[in-house]
Parts: C-alpha cells; structure tokens; sequence
C-alpha cells in the first residue's frame, strides 16, 4: 500500500481521499461517499454513473485469461517489468484497461510494487485482476472519465491493448513517472488472421501513439518484442475469442476453420513497446 502520506484514491464523486476500511470491503471519502467491495474482491466506482461502453463479456475473459495463462506472451509480460523498472523502487503501478491483470501482477511481482491499480469497465475482467493482486485496488471504471486516483499519485502507468486517456494519465502520475504503452505491430497474429474471418486486429503506428500523448509526455524508449509462437487449437480457438471478434463469431464457424489447421501452428507475436516520461510540472 502507499507509502508515506502519499494520496493513492480519489473518490470519485467528490474527488477526496477515497480510503479502504481496515477489512478492506468498503472504500470511503470524508464526504461519506462508500463503495463496497464485489464478492470477489473488486469495488465498481461506476455504480449510478451509466455507461455506453461495450464491456468485454464473460467467454472473451476466460479466452484471455487462458490464452494468457499459457505464457505465450511471457515475453511481452517482461518487456513491460523491464521497462517500468524506471519509475523507481517500490513503484506505485496503475494499470488502465488492466483486463486480468496479467501484465500488471509481473510488473508488481518484478519491482516489488508498494501498490497497484488495476483500472477496467469489465467487472469480469476484474475479477481475476482481484484475485491476482490481492493487495491492491481492482477498480470497475471508464478510462475516458477522470480516474479516481489523486493528482501524481502513481509512478508508472502501464496501457497494454487499451484506450488511452493521456491527460488523465498525466495528472495521476508524478513528472518523472513513466507510462508504458504497448500496441501489436502489423503482423502480430497474421497467420491466424490469414484463417478468414477469425480475427480482427487493429494495429496501431507507434508514432501515432506519441503524437496522441500530447506535451505532458517525453518519448524515452521504444522496443519491438517478436518471436514465433507454437500454438494448440485451444490457444487459437481462446486467441480468436478472446478479441472483439468474438461477437460475430459463430461456433461451427470456428471450429470449420480449425478443422482445416494442423497443429502446433506457428504463429507471429509482434509488440510495439514504448516507454514516456511525464514531464513538466506536475498536473492539477
Ligand atoms: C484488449 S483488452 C486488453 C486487456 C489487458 N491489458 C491485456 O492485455 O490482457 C482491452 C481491455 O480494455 C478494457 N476497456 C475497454 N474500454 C474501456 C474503457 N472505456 N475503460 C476502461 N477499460 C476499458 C476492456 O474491458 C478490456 O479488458
Ligand atoms: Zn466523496
């Protein structure tokens, strides 16, 4: 947990110290604003608030959360340590579109976390992010909104295949704080896309990124992480299920499709890994 008198919360309402009671199932603010924690270990701060997002559902969850579990992206998962190791020791680490908390749960083992944040609009996602880091905050929340973190409150930022509010991003951290975006390079999956119809996968310029941070971020590294996977049909069946093509595609569909693969099959992971400094002062 944070350390010092360093705010970490902010509620969300009334954008005071939103604080954990000592059994941790309620987060509350001076106000009186409460938040009680899900079953599973999650708090929904959207409670009231309405949303048009389409959150991911249940089966894309469980895809990824396979798919992940596999270590397939292991090498990615490091990358992202490796590169956060920047923000100094005992980091204070937000995760915005964390999903499953994958990436954010390698990052805090590797730099010894003091707290983590894992920030997403799917409460299925979240679950799990709950569960692999049971000593931080697992947040239901819309990224487009104020976050509910207090001005310079994290050390890095990761936002791995998920949107991207950079003036947001640069308020919660302090300058000098480092934000870690990653996005997949044009062929990453290409042989599974080349299938038909089983994956959608925008890939976005890495020099898109940067310009789309806007002055409150300072380029620092960019990496590329490509390698050759070896994956089962269940790998590609959850890699297939586990993206937003999962809503239009039909079951016999897929297993056609598979039907027509010999397995292992060698596919490309291809990342774009890029790290940014917040600079300048501090943001209100
Ligand atoms: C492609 S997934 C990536 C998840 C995770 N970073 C990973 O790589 O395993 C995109 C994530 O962004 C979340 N997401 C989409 N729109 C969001 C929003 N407006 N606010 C917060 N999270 C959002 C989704 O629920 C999903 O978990
Ligand atoms: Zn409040």
């Amino acid at each position: 947990m944070p350390s010092g008198n360093r705010s970490l919360l902010a509620c969300p309402v009334c954008r005071e110290d939103l604080k954990p009671e000592p059994d941790r199932r309620q987060l509350r603010c001076p106000a009186g604003h409460r938040f009680d924690a899900a079953r599973q270990g999650y708090f929904n701060l959207l409670t009231g608030a309405g949303t048009k997002f389409q959150a991911d559902s249940a089966d894309m969850v469980q895809a990824r959360a396979e798919f992940l579990a596999a270590g397939h992206y292991g090498p990615l998962a490091a990358c992202v340590a490796e590169l956060a190791a920047a923000a100094g020791d005992h980091p204070v680490i937000v995760d915005a579109g964390a999903g499953t908390g994958y990436y954010l749960s390698e990052a805090a083992d590797a730099l010894k976390a003091s707290a983590t944040v894992a920030l997403d609009i799917s409460k299925y996602a979240l679950r799990r992010a709950a569960k692999a880091l049971p000593e931080g905050y697992a947040l239901v929340w819309d990224v487009w909104r104020r976050l509910p973190l207090a001005d310079a409150a994290a050390d890095a930022v990761l936002n791995v295949f998920a949107p991207r509010n950079p003036a947001e991003f640069r308020r919660v951290l302090r300058t000098g704080g480092v934000l870690i975006v990653v996005t997949p390079l044009p062929g990453h999956l290409r042989e599974i896309r080349s299938l038909g119809g089983l994956l959608e996968i925008g890939s976005e310029k890495e020099e898109r990124v940067a310009n789309s941070l806007g002055s409150g971020f300072t380029f620092d590294i960019g990496r590329h992480v490509e390698y050759t996977m070896e994956l089962s049909r269940s790998d590609v069946r959850n890699a297939a299920l586990m993206g937003p093509s999962a809503h239009h595609l039909k079951p016999e569909r897929l297993e056609a499709s598979l039907d027509a693969v010999s397995f292992p099959l060698k596919v490309s992971a291809a990342f774009g890994v890029q790290r940014f400094q917040a600079s300048g002062p501090d943001k209100a």
